[in-house]
């Protein structure tokens, strides 16, 4: 795709197409100023990168290098996220009238894919660190007791690794599964990097999983919304795959993104494993030059274990500042208003950096200085007080299909009211987009303190009709 790109300017083609600006020209000159490479490489995948009817099998050839490189059967390239390729993946395996089993600390995306699909979850609940208030993966006895509760699902689907590096036992999960004959999607979109260095936690493709989704923008290097679905063995039905993503997807896919992925995976084939090498030793030096900062703790042991996760992608730098009295959120603003410095994810009492092969010495010395200036400022730093739920007050009992709470009839009360009320939409703090609140859900009071003083402390939640939480959409009476 890159070198069919660069053929086409090299060669002057130019299209009566779309796009209406033809590589810039036509654009305003103020947007040419800052996105003038963009549009010069925004042109038509068919006709335009290859001919009408695509002749030239450069996507197909593309996707196939893809697989190739990272051993799985088949891959498809989608340009609208993982936040498509899972929901492509879920119809696939359970579109119709079918049943998954789901990890309850899934992202927002998958939850959306039950909505649309009128699939059936059955619900997994990821382990609770009660101390940490950090949750961990699903582990393989709780699939196989859901299996055991549900045998006609028509497969399961697990998120790993989490937002936070931390993985479940894929392999573990994958056996219970295969042992019923059925597949197992893993959600991988933080996870484009494993199948490319040994030193990382093991991929979802070669721990036994039929289908796994990647988000090559997050922790590979392509633009946002770029990822990759991959499929092997004979659980999942290929044809009906690509068929589910067909409905969901544009029509019009970005080339850029297209061309990005491709030229990640050749970069991945030739130098992958150098690049990855240095980054896991950056990642090393910055996990131990953080750790020297008072008060905070870069967490590592406390996340693995029997009743934790299976194992951690350590570029996810997780620093816990409890002890300082600050919460995540304090952090992350300061560093971002004097420092211009932003970070992956905070929460009451967390931080994430998320470190890539694109970080060097230089990078690191700024992050560590960054926050080693915030601790040396930090006096007083007065969070205002957040209601933390219990693990068992944050497993609501789901009482309803998420379709069927979503459009059947609804009402807004105030949210005071909704103790006791089925929820009609989700609510979810951002990042890392696991929501709080799933439609078909009974909300209890825990989860509405919860929320409302984590918006008061600066948590925040985009998705609910009223992003203030004054009134909640709960399923009329
Ligand atoms: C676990 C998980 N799955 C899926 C997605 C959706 O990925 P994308 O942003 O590529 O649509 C995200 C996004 O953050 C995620 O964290």
């Amino acid at each position: 795709m890159l070198d069919a790109l660069a053929e086409y300017q090299r060669l002057g083609r130019y299209g009566f197409t779309p796009p209406g600006h033809r590589q810039g020209r036509g654009a305003d000159r103020r947007v040419r100023d800052v996105l003038g490479d963009a549009l010069r490489c925004d042109v038509l995948a068919t006709p335009g990168l290859d001919d009408r009817l695509a002749r030239g099998d450069r996507l197909p050839e593309a996707e196939a290098l893809m697989a190739d490189a990272v051993g799985a059967q088949t891959a498809f390239f989608s340009t609208c996220g993982s936040s498509l390729s899972v929901k492509a993946a879920m119809l696939a395996v359970a579109g119709g009238d079918g049943g998954l089993i789901v990890g309850r600390d899934s992202h927002k995306s998958i939850v959306a894919g039950l909505v649309f699909s009128g699939v059936q979850p059955y619900w997994v609940a990821p382990r609770w660190d009660a101390e940490r208030h950090i949750s961990h993966p699903p582990s393989p006895e709780q699939v196989r007791e859901a299996w055991e509760r549900h045998p006609d699902a028509a497969g399961a689907l697990i998120v790993s690794p989490s937002p936070y590096g931390t993985c479940a036992d894929i392999s573990g999960i994958a056996e219970v599964c295969h042992e019923r004959g059925k597949p197992l999607i893993i959600d991988e979109a933080w996870g484009a990097h494993l199948p490319f260095h040994d030193d990382l936690p093991t991929w979802a493709m070669d721990a036994g999983a039929d289908i796994c989704v990647v988000s090559v923008h997050k922790m590979g290097a392509g633009f946002e919304q770029g990822s990759v679905f991959h499929v092997q063995g004979d659980l999942v039905d290929h044809g009906r795959l690509k068929l589910c993503a067909d409905l969901l997807t544009t029509t019009s896919p970005n080339v850029l993104l297209y061309c990005a992925i491709d030229g990640w995976r050749r970069q991945m084939v030739e130098h992958g494993r150098e690049l990855l090498t240095a980054a896991l030793e950056n990642a090393a030096r910055a996990r131990t030059e953080l750790a020297r900062i008072p008060g905070i703790t870069v967490m590592e042991q406390e996340l693995l274990g029997v009743e934790a996760s299976h194992d951690l992608d350590r570029m996810q730098v997780l620093l816990d500042v409890s002890e300082t009295g600050a919460t995540g959120y304090q952090v992350v603003d300061w560093l971002r208003e004097n420092r211009r410095i932003d970070m992956g994810h905070s929460d009451h009492r967390r931080v994430l950096a998320t470190l890539s092969m694109a970080d060097d010495k230089t990078t690191i010395d700024t992050l560590v200085d960054a926050l080693a200036a915030w601790r040396v400022q930090l006096t007083d730093p007065r969070p205002p007080r957040m209601r933390l739920p219990e693990p068992r007050e944050l497993q609501l009992e789901s009482v309803l299909r998420p379709r069927d709470a979503f459009f059947g009839p609804t009402e807004a009360v105030p949210i005071e009211e909704t103790p006791g009320r089925i929820a009609a939409e989700q609510v979810t703090p951002y990042p890392p987009g696991i929501p709080v609140i799933v439609p078909g859900e009974l909300i209890d009071r825990a989860v509405i303190d919860y929320l409302r003083t984590g918006l008061a402390a600066g948590m925040n939640v985009p998705d609910p009709t009223d992003p203030e939480l004054n009134t909640l959409r709960v399923v009329a009476r």
